[in-house]
């Protein structure tokens, strides 16, 4: 039985506002780490005025230390990864040399891979240390005033768990469940949370269709196109020519290395679990996207320019699930010898919009910017036996 006392908390943004308050009612000491000194200067000032307030959950709570240093944040229990997946490997590094032998760290959400730089530096000097990644983050929140008040926007029924190793899921999860009042639920391992992360069909996938033919037009607030409920016919076959190449290279993986798989679902399969009460017409995945009432209103990522609106290329629809999603799948498929050609033309054109090419002309992994890629090739796993029993914490 694991018994938590102290939490560290990574990352001072909208999802740290919403865990510190649900923490601190669970009467743990709670750090909040940052790197960034001035972050951790607004942070105090915020919570000086009596901590961050969620007034739909009637909490308030602040962290008993805020540090910049990672000896400190290191001493904890529980240590919880609420950033942007670029984040995570350099969170991990810092860490690593101070972390006790034995605590819980974890990413929510993880994205894809997230266990390749755990795994190097987390589990580098314990095998005693349990690493844990979130298919999604619960909230869809922001702040309202930084380090004094959040607002949930919606809250997700429940969100898949994985650990290395795998007999560890259900224990976290319920733990994770009572701490952050949020159904928690046990995967069968991090390959599936990886492979089954339906952000990187999603996003990529619809802001590539909806842009791949924008002529430079500035837009008023009014005119910015809808994002889901954009979703065309030929959008949706995209998404699914995106997803059967994942769900293709998970069977392959599965079949020929005794990995249970299953959970690594289709777009259509995802979007039915997760919405089937609030979609109206089901009979076409773009009608699915296009009648979801949850999407309704959602609008593309924009930033503004001259008195306007323009599509924002280096939104985390593509900087995170490109890098940290889609590739990392696209690098399974290469070890399986799973053909990909909806991922390559997604993968290079929309990689072009945020300055990257990752992929060489033949569409193999070998761009200049793939070393930024959180895929298993870099991390020294280049075969499909090796990369199973890492997922499973087995060492080689
Ligand atoms: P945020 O943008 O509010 O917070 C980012 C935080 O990351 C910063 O406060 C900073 O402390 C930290 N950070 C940035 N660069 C860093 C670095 N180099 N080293 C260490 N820390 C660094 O993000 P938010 O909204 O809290 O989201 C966290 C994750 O959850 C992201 O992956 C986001 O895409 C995802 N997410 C967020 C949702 C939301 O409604 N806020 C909804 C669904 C997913």
């Amino acid at each position: 039985m694991l018994t938590i006392k102290k939490v560290t908390v990574c990352g001072g943004g909208n999802a740290t506002h919403v865990v510190v308050p649900l923490l601190k009612n669970e009467g743990l000491s709670v750090t909040l780490y940052t790197p960034f000194a001035e972050e951790a200067a607004k942070f105090k000032a915020g919570i000086a005025r009596g901590g961050i307030i969620d007034h739909d959950r009637q909490l308030q709570g602040s962290p008993d230390l805020i540090t910049t240093e990672p000896e400190e944040a290191a001493q904890a229990d529980l240590i919880l990864l609420v950033l942007p997946a670029f984040a995570h490997e350099l969170t991990l590094e810092a860490l690593a040399s101070h972390l006790p032998p034995e605590v819980i760290v974890g990413a929510i959400p993880a994205r894809s891979g997230f266990e390749l730089p755990a795994l190097k530096y987390v589990r580098k000097e314990s095998s005693k240390r349990i690493i844990f990644c979130c298919q999604t983050l619960p909230w869809a929140c922001r702040i309202v005033e930084y380090g004094r008040e959040v607002k949930v926007l919606g809250t997700k029924e429940s969100i898949g768990l994985a650990t290395i190793q795998p007999e560890s899921a259900a224990e976290i999860s319920k733990l994770l469940s009572k701490y952050l009042k949020v159904n928690f639920v046990p995967m069968v391992n991090s390959l599936a949370v990886s492979l089954g992360n339906v952000g990187q069909v999603i996003h990529p996938g619809i802001m590539y269709g909806l842009l791949k033919d924008y002529d430079g037009a500035i837009w008023s607030e009014d005119e910015i196109p809808l994002f889901y409920q954009g979703v065309t016919e030929e959008i949706a076959e995209l998404m699914i020519g995106l997803s059967e190449e994942i769900v293709q290279t998970a069977k392959l993986l599965s079949q020929e290395h005794n990995v249970d798989l299953k959970e690594v679902l289709t777009v259509r399969q995802w979007l039915m679990r997760s919405y089937a009460a609030t979609i109206e017409d089901d009979s076409t995945l773009a009608r699915a996207f296009r009648t979801n009432r949850s999407y309704r209103g959602l609008k593309i990522p924009v930033k503004e320019f001259a008195n306007g609106f323009v599509p924002d290329f280096k939104s985390r629809y593509l900087t995170e699930d490109i890098p940290f999603g889609l590739l990392y799948s696209k690098a399974v498929a290469k070890m399986v010898g799973f053909p990909t050609p909806h991922m390559n033309e997604v993968i290079t054109n929309a990689g072009e919009w945020i300055g990257k090419r990752y992929l060489n002309k033949d569409g193999n992994i070998t761009g200049p910017d793939i070393a930024e890629a959180r895929i298993p090739q870099n991390y020294d796993i280049i075969d499909p036996k090796h990369l199973v029993k890492a997922s499973l914490g087995i060492n080689l």
